[in-house]
């Protein structure tokens, strides 16, 4: 789906197709350059990851191995209620694994925080975040990620894999969307 297909829907367009092609690219090298002699688990927190995995994945030139996890943080609605519940878990064994979390972004941080300590209590080698997206100023905790994509303003966002009650994952582009449709 593309922003025609959605127009009065979206308030203003943050990313192009090709502006976070670009963006995965040059964390695809980064994540490269620094596990160049590891073996690394990439594990995707379902369902909003999905695209940033798929992307994230085919653009790095070493092996890695990923898994899946899926949290609920989220309502139907648009603001995080902080209750984190594991809805499908890992396959993976963790113990002495390089791991790295790939999210699609992180808005008050309560879930990713929580996923963090999970996931440390497994014994990994190492663990890291890697996100596209982060609202700074949506922060409630402090959390350590090595890996950003790009800072985006206070506001819900949709598309490339981003919700609203289900809807807009399968746009190609990132938008702010617009108060009407959820007021
Ligand atoms: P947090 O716990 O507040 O950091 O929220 C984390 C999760 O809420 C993300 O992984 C998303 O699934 C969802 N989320 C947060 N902000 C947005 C947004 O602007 N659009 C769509 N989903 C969001
Ligand atoms: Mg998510």
């Amino acid at each position: 789906m593309e922003v025609q297909d959605v127009r009065d829907d979206l308030e203003e367009i943050l990313y192009t197709r090709e502006q976070i092609q670009q963006k995965i690219a040059e964390l695809a090298a980064e994540i490269d350059r620094d596990y160049a002699d590891k073996d690394v688990l990439i594990v995707g927190v379902l369902k909003g990851a999905v695209m940033v995995m798929a992307d994230l994945a085919r653009a790095l030139k070493s092996h890695v191995t990923m898994d899946w996890m899926a949290v609920s943080s989220y309502g139907s609605g648009t603001k995080s209620s902080g209750v984190v519940r594991i809805l499908k878990d890992l396959d993976a064994d963790l113990m002495n694994r390089h791991v790295l979390i790939v999210e699609d972004i992180i808005d008050s941080g309560l879930t990713l925080s929580w996923l963090k300590a999970n996931l440390e209590s497994r014994g990994p080698a190492s663990l890291e975040i890697c996100t596209l997206l982060r609202k700074p100023e949506a922060a409630k905790v402090d959390i350590d990620v090595k890996y950003v994509g790009m800072d985006i303003p206070n506001k819900f966002v949709v598309g490339y894999g981003l919700d609203f009650s289900e809807k807009y994952r399968n746009l190609d582009c990132i938008g702010i969307l617009a108060p009407h449709v959820y007021s």
